[in-house]
């Protein structure tokens, strides 16, 4: 479980370009939550996550994972419990080493990683091949490719099931499709539910795209201007429309281009 407890976080304090990021964020995520995330440019989407992951420290509020406090836990101590993947592919894997050693690295993740070595073994190996056989992709042939061989969707499959080899307390996305073509995203986000959803990783997932805001996740959060604004769950976020999510947009001060958000 995830808890955030009052967050506050300005950039550039003092400054002309001082800006509120996060404005008193309170979310309790329970285990086996699929959240989506949306919010215009700016709503401090990725900043919550990074809170989250420790990349940025809060100004105040705390951040607890299964009921341990980690707001002061350095980022390498956090990456035990949370897998992440970013819109850039190139930023997850390590180009220059086979999908094999990626795979052998992401399952030390949260460990000393300099051994990751020893992890290539006949055990392991068959365990990889059976699990990048699920991407589909045909990876599973491939375990000797080095990843920067590999296709952007590629790449982002293989972050993906990288950050849930062990299983993470979280998984966070943020807008981890949207550099791909609309076929590969669209494979890659099928991945994505596929993987979330077998193992029940509680997941935030960031997403411009509203429509696949309401298609995936049992609950969804609306952000705007540092806050959460919408929080909708279950039967009732079933029910939401495009049009509804337009209309709470259009009550926002940010509310951006219906282009961008329908993607
Ligand atoms: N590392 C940073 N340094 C300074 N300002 C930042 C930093 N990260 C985010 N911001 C600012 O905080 C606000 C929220 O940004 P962000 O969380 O990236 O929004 P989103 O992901 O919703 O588009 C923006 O005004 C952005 O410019
Ligand atoms: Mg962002």
């Amino acid at each position: 479980m995830l808890k955030l407890k009052n967050i506050y976080k300005t950039f550039h304090v003092g400054t002309i370009n001082e800006r509120r990021a996060l404005d008193d964020i309170n979310l309790v995520l329970n285990d086996g939550d699929f959240v989506t995330v949306i919010g215009g440019n700016g709503a401090g989407k990725s900043t919550l996550q990074n809170v989250i992951s420790g990349t940025i420290n809060p100004d105040f509020g705390t951040v607890e994972i299964n009921g341990v406090d980690i707001t002061k836990l350095p980022e390498h101590k956090r990456a035990k419990y949370i897998g992440r993947v970013f819109q850039d592919p190139m930023l997850g894997t390590a180009s220059d080493m086979w999908i094999e050693e990626n795979l052998a690295l992401a399952f030390k993740r949260g460990e000393k990683r300099s051994a990751f070595k020893w992890m290539i073994n006949s055990d392991n190996t068959k365990f990889f091949k059976s699990q990048l056989a699920k991407l589909g992709l045909g990876l599973d042939e491939r375990l000797k490719t080095k990843v920067k061989l590999l296709s952007g969707g590629q790449r982002q499959a293989l972050t993906l099931l990288m950050s849930t080899l062990k299983k993470p307390d979280l998984l966070m996305l943020d807008e981890h499709t949207a550099a791909l073509d609309p076929k590969t995203a669209s494979l890659v986000l099928g991945l994505t539910k596929e993987i979330v959803e077998n193992s029940n990783i509680t997941t935030l997932m960031i997403t411009h795209n509203m429509r696949d805001a309401l298609a995936y996740g049992n609950r969804l959060i609306m952000m705007d201007q540092g806050r959460i604004i919408f929080d909708v769950a279950g039967e009732e976020k079933q029910k939401l429309t495009v049009d509804d999510l337009l209309k709470k947009f259009n009550q926002t001060k940010d509310a951006p281009s219906d282009a961008m958000l329908l993607g």
